[in-house]
């Protein structure tokens, strides 16, 4: 992987973390709820390092997928939101910030906001299995 690789990986990862403050203020996960996603990581970061290590292209294929996956997760977000089903909250001031939201953004301009960011996720990660697996340069995502 090149220097500029891991650049957009770092960036991807820092773009993931402020998915998560976000939705950390939105969703308002209670005790158990984190316990739960520190147990699920802890096992996913193993089974993942191992694979990356064995079939790095496979690794990043598989994120490509999962950045599909949360793409099309994130437009049945908005249909809740749409359909009245979830409240269309004001956007959390950390959300505001990040994605230079106007003062009135809601939690919709958030979810837009977020599923054009995994877009550009899954772009990425097909493009670097791409590489790995000699179909050419990755394509970077400019988001
Ligand atoms: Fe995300
Ligand atoms: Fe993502």
């Amino acid at each position: 992987m090149t220097e500029g690789g891991y650049a957009t990986l770092m960036d991807e990862a820092e773009n993931e973390r402020m998915h998560l403050m976000t939705f950390i203020e939105i969703a308002q996960p209670n005790w158990f709820e984190r316990g739960l996603v520190i147990f699920v990581q802890g096992f996913f970061y193993n089974a993942y390092f191992l694979l990356y290590l064995i079939a790095p292209g496979v690794a990043h294929r598989v994120v490509g997928y999962f950045e599909e996956e949360a793409y099309t997760s994130y437009t049945n977000y908005l249909e809740l939101i749409d359909s009245g089903a979830h409240a269309n909250v004001p956007a959390p001031q950390i959300a505001k910030n990040y994605w230079k939201l106007p003062a009135d953004a809601t939690l919709r301009d958030v979810v837009l906001a977020v599923r054009e960011d995994e877009a550009g996720h899954r772009d990425v990660n097909h493009g670097f299995a791409n590489e790995l697996h000699g179909g050419g340069a990755p394509r970077h995502a400019t988001s």
